[in-house]
């Protein structure tokens, strides 16, 4: 049956921390066009009496999709259940979350990539006219049944857009938006909230070298913080520039931020296949990790930072990425 429908929390692998996660659209930092798009699209479906279009939200892991899901269904003022592509393994698994919604309620539906195409094809009709066709019955007594199903909102997230169908995709008529790295600047105001709401006390220069260090990725700067005041309370002391370098060194964070998985990466492209171009299959079976993860988690950062390119013959590793892992 389906699980994790109903409530607003996501695994612990998700990570998404309730005591930091921005309550209100004044808390959340950064996306700035997304925000003000939202806005708009919110407040006139609002003022209209409607349910909002659906949206689809992507980009790479960590930069706050449920978090903004969350801000959607506060603003529309309905409830929101949340789910996931591979928690919803049958028809019936989809029709039961649909035909329980509320009117108006937001549907959170992330890593929507991993969705079977038969489900895909029920959640078609559903978003575009509110109904529901369900087969009931085999060979030549199957008969098909609609049922009309309450307005909801679908709210779907994914780290890999182009593992989606156009059917899919065309159906987000409220818009398609892509979530962007932070700037430091942005992760240094999370950071001073998060650090407040921990009641931990920081200095400029704690709060400076964490962000130049978290991938430009808000979880992964709040991860950090955290492990730097598991050490600080150890020591009995405040977290300080000493703290965060031994917290860095301990879970082998560099200087860029990058850490062992993509220091693997690189260098498996830079010593075994010469600086590539190489396949993503192949850096896969030399690292031992998997390809999606390499895909959605490792690459988007390192080709942010120029130092991977990805081209139709492969993947090549920068004269930069040489030269840092040199270092
Ligand atoms: N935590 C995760 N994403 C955030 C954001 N965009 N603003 C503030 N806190 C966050």
């Amino acid at each position: 049956m389906t699980k994790d429908t109903n409530t607003f929390t996501k695994d612990n692998a998700g990570n998404l921390d309730q005591t930091l996660r921005p309550g209100t659209w004044e808390e959340y930092i950064g996306q700035a066009k997304i925000k003000e798009n939202l806005r708009i699209l919110l407040t006139a479906a609002r003022e209209r009496g409607h349910s909002a279009e659906h949206i689809l939200l992507y980009g790479p892991p960590g930069l706050g999709k449920t978090t903004l899901a969350y801000l959607i269904s506060k603003t529309l003022g309905t409830n929101m259940r949340i789910t996931s592509g591979p928690a919803i393994e049958r028809v019936g698994d989809l029709a039961a979350i649909l035909t329980n919604l509320s009117p108006g309620d937001v549907l959170f539906i992330d890593e929507i990539h991993r969705l079977s195409k038969s489900i895909e094809e029920v959640l078609y009709p559903a978003m575009e006219s509110g109904v529901l066709d369900i087969i009931i019955g085999k060979g030549p007594s199957a008969r098909t049944v609609q049922l009309e199903l309450p307005p909801f909102t679908l709210v779907a997230a994914t780290t890999r857009i182009s593992l989606l169908s156009s059917p899919l995709r065309s159906r987000f008529s409220g818009g398609t938006f892509r979530l962007d790295f932070y700037s430091e600047e942005e992760i240094g105001q999370i950071l001073t909230r998060s650090a407040n709401l921990l009641g931990v006390p920081t200095d400029a220069s704690v709060i400076d070298s964490i962000a130049a260090r978290c991938r430009a990725t808000p979880r992964t700067a709040n991860y950090l913080l955290k492990r730097c005041r598991d050490l600080a309370q150890l020591d009995g002391a405040p977290i300080s520039r000493d703290i965060v370098d031994r917290t860095f060194s301990l879970l082998e964070v560099d200087e860029l931020g990058l850490g062992k998985p993509d220091r693997a990466v690189l260098s498996a492209i830079i010593t075994k296949f010469g600086g590539g171009p190489v396949g993503l299959g192949t850096i896969a079976a030399a690292t031992g990790e998997e390809a999606s993860t390499i895909e959605d988690v490792i690459e988007p950062y390192l080709i942010r930072l120029g130092l991977l390119e990805r081209t139709p013959r492969g993947r090549i590793a920068s004269a930069s990425a040489i030269s840092h892992l040199e270092n």
